[in-house]
């Protein structure tokens, strides 16, 4: 697979100005962008449209977490826009994940519908304040399993995840990893992160990179650094 199919970039800007002048510096360079719940509540399904018509791929990172009938509906709705991915919590069990599965099976050039598995703000203590008895690590591969089983595409995981969910039963599932940071970047508030190179290595099939690109002084550069990173990956994994 090429890198430039593989590195998605993450808008996390407030408003479509934002967002679209960044964009534009990084035009022939990278191909697939990530709209969150902050420029999604903002600028809507125009902004998704944009970013198609300019030509790019989109991941609606939306995160559904709701009764099945209505991520039912959500994932439809969403569909409308042209996204390629589009995320939803498999916390919410294998009907709503059926449900959403089905909603997705019947549209045309469907997204393909990735589950986020444990957010990694999570730790044990969040984990146990909210009455899980396992440890995080557990937590994890149970929700990956469970979200497979019931059809999803891919899961959403952090780089220390992939080892494990590539030797479970999820294991043919598309990883798609944030908490990416090139070796000389700053950590930020990720705390379970990996390079690049290791995350390919390591069995990712995307990356989520935001602010080693959103901040850098030439955003460009430092995509075309990690996408040669990621290519070089490529050549010694698996
Ligand atoms: O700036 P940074 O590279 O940390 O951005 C990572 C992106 O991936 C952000 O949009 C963040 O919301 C998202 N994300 C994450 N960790 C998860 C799921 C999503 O960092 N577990």
């Amino acid at each position: 697979m090429n890198a430039h199919d593989q590195l998605i970039v993450a808008l996390d800007f407030p408003a479509r100005a934002e967002a679209l002048s960044f964009v534009d510096r990084l035009e022939g360079t990278v191909r697939w962008f990530k709209v969150g719940l902050e420029l999604y509540i903002a600028e809507g399904r125009p902004m998704v449209e944009e970013l198609r018509r300019r030509g790019h791929e989109v991941f609606l990172d939306l995160k559904m977490h709701d009764i099945p009938n209505t991520v039912a509906g959500g994932v439809r709705s969403a569909s409308a826009c042209g996204a390629g991915l589009l995320t939803i919590h498999a916390g919410g069990g294998p009907a709503m994940i059926a449900a959403a599965m089905e909603a997705a099976a019947a549209i045309q050039d469907r997204p393909r519908i990735l589950a986020v598995t444990l957010l990694t703000s999570m730790d044990a203590a969040q984990v146990r304040a909210v009455g899980i008895e396992t440890t995080p690590a557990q937590q994890v591969l149970r929700l990956a399993e469970m979200a497979v089983a019931s059809g999803v595409d891919g899961l959403v995981c952090s780089p220390e995840e992939i080892i494990s969910i590539r030797s479970s039963a999820a294991q043919d599932a598309q990883l798609v990893v944030p908490g990416i940071r090139p070796a000389t970047a700053v950590a930020d508030d990720q705390s379970r992160i990996a390079t690049p190179g290791d995350a390919i290595r390591y069995g990712a099939d995307m990356l989520v990179v935001g602010r080693p690109i959103t901040r850098a002084a030439n955003p460009a550069q430092a995509a075309t650094d990690i996408l040669a990173e990621m290519t070089a990956a490529s050549l010694t994994a698996k």
